[in-house]
C-alpha cells in the first residue's frame, strides 16, 4: 500500500515531469519520451525521501565518536549555517567533507579551533567541546539527537520571511540571496586565505543527450555566491571545457556532479523545471 502522503508526492512528481515536455505537440515519438521520462522520474524519486520535513532537508547526524564516548550524537543543520556562510568557507577553507560522517571531528580538533571550533570558540559563536562533562546543557544544543533541547534558531520563524519554492527547505535560496535576506560571510580571519578575483564565466545551456526534454541552464554566477569556484573545481567537474564531461540524470541521481549538492542541500532532483528550464522549440 502506498501511503495517500506519498501518493499525493507521487502525483506531483507526475505533473512535473509532464509539465517539461509542456507547450510541444504530441507526437509519437514525444508520446515515447513522455513514456521514458515517466519511468525515470520514478527512479529519480524511488531515491529521494519525499518525506523528509522542510526543516530537516540538509540535517545531518554525527556520531562517529559521541555514542562510543557515552555523548549525544550532534546534530547539525545546514538551513541555519548556510543562510550565514558560503558553502565554500567550510567545504574548502575549513576542510570539511561533501560526504556525510566522512570528516571525523574530533572533541579535540574542536578544542583546537579546526571544524566546528573554527567558529564555535566563545568567540565567533557559543564555545564547543571540552573535557569538562560538569555542565552537559551547554553540549545538549550540539550533542543534540532525540533530545528536545531549546534552541535559539526555530526554522519556522528564521526562514519565515523568505521567498519560498517547493521541494528541499521549501525556500527559494536563490531568491534570498539576491534579495539580500541572506549575507553570506566567505572569510574567516585566520582560517581562509586571500583569493584573486575570478573572471566570471557566462551562463550556458545543456542539452541533455538523447532526449527531447527541455535544456538546462547552468548559471556560474548563480552557483559562485555560494561556492566560490573551488568547490566544484577540480574536484566535481575536472573537465574544463564545457560538455566535454559525460554524464547522465542517472549518475546525478547517485549524488554525483550536480547531485553533489542537489540531493541533499540545495534543492534536490524532485524540482525538474529548475535545472531544465529552457523549452525546446
Ligand atoms: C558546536 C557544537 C558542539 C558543542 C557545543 C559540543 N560538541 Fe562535542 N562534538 C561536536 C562534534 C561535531 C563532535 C564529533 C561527533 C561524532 O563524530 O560523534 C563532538 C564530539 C565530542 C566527543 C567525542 C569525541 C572525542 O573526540 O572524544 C566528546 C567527548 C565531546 N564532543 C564532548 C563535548 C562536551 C563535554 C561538550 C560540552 C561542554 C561538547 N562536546 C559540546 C560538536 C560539539
Ligand atoms: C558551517 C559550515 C557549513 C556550511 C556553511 C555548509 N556546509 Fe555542507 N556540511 C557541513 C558539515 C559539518 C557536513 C557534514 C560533514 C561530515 O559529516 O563529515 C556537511 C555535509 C555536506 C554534504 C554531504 C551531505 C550528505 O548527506 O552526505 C553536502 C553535499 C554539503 N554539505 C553541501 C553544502 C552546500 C551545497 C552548502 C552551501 C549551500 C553547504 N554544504 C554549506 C558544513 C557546512
Ligand atoms: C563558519 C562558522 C561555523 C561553523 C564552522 C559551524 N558553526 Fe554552528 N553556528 C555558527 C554561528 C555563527 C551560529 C549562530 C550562533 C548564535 O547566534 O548564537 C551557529 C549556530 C549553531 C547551532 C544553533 C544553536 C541554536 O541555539 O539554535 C548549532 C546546533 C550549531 N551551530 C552546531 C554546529 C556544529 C555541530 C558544527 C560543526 C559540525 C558547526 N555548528 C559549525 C557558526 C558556525
Ligand atoms: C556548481 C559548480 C560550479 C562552480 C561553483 C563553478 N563552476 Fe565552472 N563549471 C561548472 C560546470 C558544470 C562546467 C561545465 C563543465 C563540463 O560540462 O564538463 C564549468 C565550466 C567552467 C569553465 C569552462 C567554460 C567553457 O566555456 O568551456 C571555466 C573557465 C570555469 N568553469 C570557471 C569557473 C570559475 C572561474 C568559477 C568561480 C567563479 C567556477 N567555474 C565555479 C561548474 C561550476
Ligand atoms: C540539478 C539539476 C537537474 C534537475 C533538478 C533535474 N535534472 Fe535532468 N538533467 C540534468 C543535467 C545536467 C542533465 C544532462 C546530462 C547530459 O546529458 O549531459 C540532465 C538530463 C536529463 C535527461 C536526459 C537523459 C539522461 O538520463 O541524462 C532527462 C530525460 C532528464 N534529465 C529528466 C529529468 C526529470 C524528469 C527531472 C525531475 C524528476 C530532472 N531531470 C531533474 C540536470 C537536472
Ligand atoms: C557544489 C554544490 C552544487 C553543485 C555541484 C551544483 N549546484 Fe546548482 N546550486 C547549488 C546551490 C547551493 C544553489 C542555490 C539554490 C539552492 O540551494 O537551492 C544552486 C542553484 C542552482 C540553480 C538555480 C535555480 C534558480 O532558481 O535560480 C540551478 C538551475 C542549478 N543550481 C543547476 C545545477 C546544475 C545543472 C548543476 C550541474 C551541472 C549544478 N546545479 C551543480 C549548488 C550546487
Amino acid at each position: 500500500m502506498i501511503k495517500p502522503v506519498v501518493r499525493g508526492i507521487r502525483h506531483r512528481y507526475f505533473h512535473q515531469a509532464t509539465s517539461l515536455l509542456r507547450g510541444r505537440t504530441m507526437k509519437k515519438s514525444s508520446i515515447l519520451t513522455t513514456a521514458i521520462i515517466l519511468i525515470l522520474t520514478m527512479s529519480i524519486i524511488a531515491g529521494a525521501s519525499g518525506t523528509t520535513k522542510p526543516s530537516e532537508y540538509g540535517t545531518i547526524v554525527i556520531n562517529n565518536f559521541s555514542q562510543k564516548a557515552g555523548l549525544t550524537p550532534v546534530v547539525f543543520d545546514h538551513w541555519l549555517h548556510r543562510a550565514k556562510f558560503t558553502c565554500r568557507l567550510c567545504h574548502v577553507d575549513m576542510l570539511f567533507s561533501m560526504r556525510a560522517g566522512d570528516t571525523k571531528v574530533s572533541a579535540q580538533d574542536n578544542m583546537d579551533g579546526l571544524f566546528c571550533g573554527s567558529c564555535h570558540n566563545g568567540n565567533m559563536a557559543f564555545d564547543s567541546c571540552s573535557k569538562d562533562m560538569s555542565d552537559m546543557k551547554k553540549c545538549d544544543v550540539c550533542h543534540s539527537k532525540g533530545k528536545s533541547v531549546k534552541k535559539k534558531y526555530v526554522f519556522e520563524t528564521f526562514t519565515a520571511k523568505f521567498p519560498k519554492a517547493q521541494f528541499g527547505n521549501n525556500i527559494d535560496w536563490e531568491k534570498a540571496a539576491s534579495q539580500g535576506l541572506v549575507k553570506l560571510v566567505d572569510y574567516v580571519e585566520g582560517i581562509s586565505l586571500e583569493r584573486p578575483e575570478r573572471r566570471m564565466v557566462a551562463d550556458f545551456t545543456i542539452k541533455p543527450k538523447g532526449h527531447d526534454v527541455n535544456e538546462i541552464i547552468f548559471s556560474h554566477k548563480k552557483h559562485a555566491r555560494w561556492n566560490g569556484c573551488e568547490v566544484c573545481h577540480p574536484e566535481i567537474f575536472a573537465g574544463g571545457k564545457k560538455g566535454k564531461m559525460k554524464y547522465t540524470m542517472d549518475d546525478i541521481r547517485k549524488k554525483q556532479f550536480c547531485g553533489v549538492c542537489h540531493t541533499t542541500i540545495a534543492f534536490p532532483l524532485e524540482a525538474c523545471d529548475r535545472c531544465h528550464s529552457k523549452k525546446v522549440k
